[in-house]
């Protein structure tokens, strides 16, 4: 679906706008386990700012492809976010409830503002009306792998962003 280099260039397009809105301030990328660790790893050396990184795990109970809406808190964040300026980092933007709970488990430590970046947003697919703030593109409902993103747990390590073919879901 994307090479490695559209990949890039989105990227660093996405760190232009971070950095830009929060020219001359400091930030925590908060990335969402285990997915956007590669996104987030991009994305954080193109902005040059200063920063720092956490990561939060979730898990949805359902099967590997479809989330089933109840997410369960797996690993919490390390640093305390009260009055940072916080950038949750997510792969994929699906149905919105992952984001809709961590948006609200995050706002709770009162930082001084929260913005989410996603990679992907799949916007055909949502139930809970959620939004980021910066995406990288909007894609079809199609099922993809790579540059992080797993099925079953496979295919993180793909430098490109793939459909998976579905005889193989
Ligand atoms: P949501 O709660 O439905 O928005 O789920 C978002 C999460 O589901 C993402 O962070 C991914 O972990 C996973 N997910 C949704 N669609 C895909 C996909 O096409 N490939 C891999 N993971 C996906
Ligand atoms: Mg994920």
């Amino acid at each position: 679906m994307f090479t490695r280099e559209q990949i890039a260039a989105r990227v660093q397009e996405l760190a232009s706008d971070i950095q830009r809105d929060f020219n001359g301030q400091s930030l925590i990328f908060v990335g969402v386990l285990k997915g956007a660790t590669i996104f987030l790893s991009d994305l954080a050396r193109n902005v040059r700012l200063d920063s720092t990184f956490d990561f939060i795990g979730v898990s949805s109970y359902g099967n590997n492809q479809h989330s089933s809406g109840e997410v369960r808190l797996t690993k919490d964040v390390e640093q305390p976010l009260l009055g940072r300026n916080v950038i949750l980092v997510e792969d994929i933007l699906d149905t919105g409830l992952t984001l809709t709970y961590l948006k609200k488990l995050l706002l709770a430590h009162q930082p001084a503002c929260l913005k989410v970046a996603t990679l992907l947003d799949k916007e055909c697919r949502r139930l809970q009306a959620v939004k980021a703030d910066y995406v990288g593109f909007k894609i079809p409902d199609e099922f993809v792998v790579g540059y992080g993103m797993d099925y079953a747990e496979k295919y993180r390590n793909l430098p490109d962003i793939r459909v998976l073919p579905p005889e193989l879901l």
